[in-house]
């Protein structure tokens, strides 16, 4: 049987920064608010004329090039992203595909908001162990200044642009592979967190002026109470599954939404500050791109190592969910 691994992993966030006090200039609010409320201290703002497929090239170059493993052999690309470069098609995946000058790819994008780099580890490892994919290049990128409302202070503090990728790859040594991973969702909690114009839900020629604008609309503190229960009991279900005790994780990586969140949610898993990854400082939410960005500055930073568990736990719109068990095997 084959199995899925993790074989490299990249990432790339703009160069331009949106600091607290700038957003203090835009909305009223302060950076002593926005720090004490949300550990956010600064966001990266893609170009206007930079589009997510340009970001998720970025990252997918890295991921690809770390990963050892030739353009040519790549044989999927899944893109996760809630700010495709087109609404309907085509897909952000096919034209990361046409930049990278890959040729034999199926290509596509999913839509599940923060959580969806969590799904497409999901559909890749499900493509590698049923035989039909050997090497699979998942890309997490969003462009999430062109869906904030920048008159809105409930959101437009929480999110930045960047992209995360890596490399998945067919294995036979079960030691490489990864664990397990788990996605959920429920659709009953679809209003807390939406973008609701612009859809046949409600077509453009039905709005006027601001309110046709496809923008980001949060109940913010209900989804923080929904997200500490779901990541938490996520957490709990995937190493009760597989009979790890959460002591022998090596990096928990979090989507980073909020620091109270993160905070919350590893003091009731009893991590230690150690184990826990934190970008938030200085990314803010970055959706689906959030976690494969947090994964990548471990690695840079030189404390994520050859065979080290991570353990990633997301939650996002929809709503949606999951937690993934998974070794970081790259090829010697
Ligand atoms: N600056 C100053 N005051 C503010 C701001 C701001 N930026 N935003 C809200 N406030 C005010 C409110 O108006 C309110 O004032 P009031 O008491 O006079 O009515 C007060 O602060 C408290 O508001 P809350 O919304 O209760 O504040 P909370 O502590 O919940 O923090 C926040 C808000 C940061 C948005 C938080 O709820 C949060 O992080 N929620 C979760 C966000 C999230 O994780 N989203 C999901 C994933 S995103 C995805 O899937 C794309």
């Amino acid at each position: 049987m084959a199995y899925a691994a993790l074989r490299s992993i990249g990432a790339y966030v703009p160069k331009n920064i949106l600091s607290n006090d700038d957003l203090a200039k835009l909305v009223d609010t302060s950076d002593e608010w926005i720090t004490k409320r949300t550990g956010i201290k600064e966001r990266h703002i893609a170009d206007k004329d930079e589009t997510t497929s340009d970001l998720g090239v970025k990252a997918a170059s890295l991921a690809l090039q770390r990963s050892k493993i030739k353009k040519e052999d790549i044989d999927m690309l899944i893109c996760a992203t809630i700010t495709p470069d087109y609404f309907c098609m085509p897909s952000t995946a096919t034209v990361i595909s046409k930049k990278l000058g890959l040729k034999n790819v199926t290509a596509f994008d999913i839509s599940a908001a923060c959580t969806g780099f969590i799904y497409i580890l999901s559909i890749a490892k499900a493509f590698i162990e049923s035989g039909m994919k050997k090497n699979i290049l998942i890309v997490g990128t969003e462009k999430l200044s062109a869906i904030t409302d920048y008159t809105d202070r409930g959101t437009c503090i929480l999110f930045g642009d960047g992209s995360g990728a890596a490399v998945i790859s067919a294995t036979e040594n079960k030691n490489e592979a990864i664990i397990d991973v788990n996605t959920g969702a429920d659709g009953t909690y679809a209003d807390l967190l939406m973008t609701p114009n612009g859809g046949t839900g409600s077509p453009h020629d039905a709005l006027e002026g601001e309110s046709a604008k496809c923008f980001m609309q949060m109940k913010g503190n209900e989804t923080f109470k929904v997200a500490v229960r779901t990541l938490t009991k996520d957490v709990v279900e995937i190493l009760k599954d597989n009979d790890i005790d959460s002591s022998k994780i090596d990096h928990f990586v979090p989507h980073q939404a909020n620091l109270r969140i993160i905070k919350a949610v590893g003091d009731a898993l009893g991590m230690t500050k150690e184990q826990v990854v934190i970008t938030v400082a200085k990314y803010g939410n970055t959706s689906g791109a959030s976690i494969p960005m947090a994964i990548n500055d471990i690695y840079e930073s030189g404390e994520l190592k050859a065979g080290e568990l991570l353990l990633l736990d997301a939650f996002g719109g929809g709503l949606t969910w999951g937690s993934a068990l998974v070794p970081f095997s790259p090829l010697a």
